[in-house]
């Protein structure tokens, strides 16, 4: 048995995810349930180094949960990559009193706490929070429905224009290293090709899809590229490489970039969210740490932080099949 947790600190850190604000609340509120302190840590890891805190407690986290963003505010950290940079959390978090913390975030996040955990033996917790849905453990993450809502939205509009043009247009949407927000949303949309970093189907393939596009009697077509594809440098190159080869196409570009990451989150990712926070305070009274609250089958189980880490998750080889079949 550990020491006893009396008082636990709450951050989100590497991208900001719709629903980041319900976890956030969800943590506050049980720690409030269970009758133990909650502060919440400003910008990360960075805000941990300056000892940047402020109490909360169930009435601080009013009206958040249908917020994007993060009430926390959050932030990409080199400092806390040093020793000197960790040590220095360390001293803040003992200052304040805080015995563990929960950390809402990505990849980055997670293996910024495992460091910490080994070197000060600090209980720490995480919540997967990213709209890439890349971390192993956990089949969805908190803001990943909400953006491929979003990109469906978009595309949908896009695709007004793509059939009263008689356009092409290749849709870039985000995911770092990973297709899932492409794969996904590209199927909700009925895109007619999905770019995905897991899958190279090479430049000629993509040029015999799009003729067959046309020759099938469709008249605008929706091609949608993961940021991190690897067949074409970018979206820009693959228009010029198709309207060199296919001059038959009158071809667009359209970048989705960061509106992906904003927005209300759908209930979906407010349940999710709301469920992963009463995991992580109560495993973390349970004596629990170096965990990652995940969510498999629709039962929330926990992950060690070191096998979270070590690689992404799968692409859904099933949802590229149906892709196939649904662009015929
Ligand atoms: O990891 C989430 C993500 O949105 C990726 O999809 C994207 O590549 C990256 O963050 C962008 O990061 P930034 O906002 O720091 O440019």
């Amino acid at each position: 048995m550990g020491l006893e947790i009396k008082k636990i600190g709450v951050f989100t850190s590497g991208g900001d995810s719709p629903g980041m604000n319900a976890a956030i609340r969800s943590v506050v509120r049980t720690c409030a349930y269970l009758k133990i302190e909650c502060v919440g840590i400003y910008r990360g890891y960075q805000g941990m180094i300056e000892g940047d805190f402020k109490p909360l407690d169930a009435r601080s986290v009013n009206n958040i949960i249908n917020k994007g963003g993060t009430i926390l505010k959050s932030a990409r950290c080199e400092e806390f990559r040093t020793a000197e940079g960790r040590k220095k959390a360390h001293e803040q978090l003992v200052k304040e009193g805080i015995d563990a913390f929960v950390v809402i975030g990505g990849n980055g996040s997670f293996g910024g706490a495992l460091v910490f955990n080994e070197e000060f033996n600090f209980p720490v917790m995480g919540i997967p929070g990213t709209i890439d849905n890349d971390i192993l453990g956990s089949t969805y993450t908190i803001g990943f429905d909400t953006a491929i809502n979003t990109v469906v939205e978009a595309i949908d509009k896009i695709r007004d224009t793509a059939s009263s043009h008689n356009r092409l247009f290749f849709v870039e949407v985000m995911g770092r290293d990973v297709g899932h927000i492409a794969l996904n949303a590209g199927v909700g949309a009925g895109a007619e090709e999905i770019l995905i970093p897991e899958q190279n189907l090479g430049l000629e393939r993509l040029l015999d899809s799009l003729k067959r596009s046309k020759k099938s009697g469709k008249s605008s077509s929706i091609v949608i590229v993961a940021e991190g594809d690897r067949i074409g440098k970018n979206v820009f190159e693959l228009k010029e490489y198709v309207e060199e080869h296919l001059p038959i196409y009158d071809v667009r570009v359209s970048v989705l970039g960061h509106m992906q990451r904003g927005g209300n989150p759908t209930c979906f990712d407010r349940v999710l969210a709301s469920r992963m926070g009463v995991k992580a305070v109560e495993s973390l009274l349970e004596g629990k740490s170096n965990y990652m609250v995940g969510i498999r089958d629709n039962n929330l189980i926990l992950t060690p932080i070191s096998e979270a880490i070590k690689a992404h998750t799968d692409i859904d080889k099933e949802l590229i099949r149906v892709s196939d079949i649904m662009t015929t």
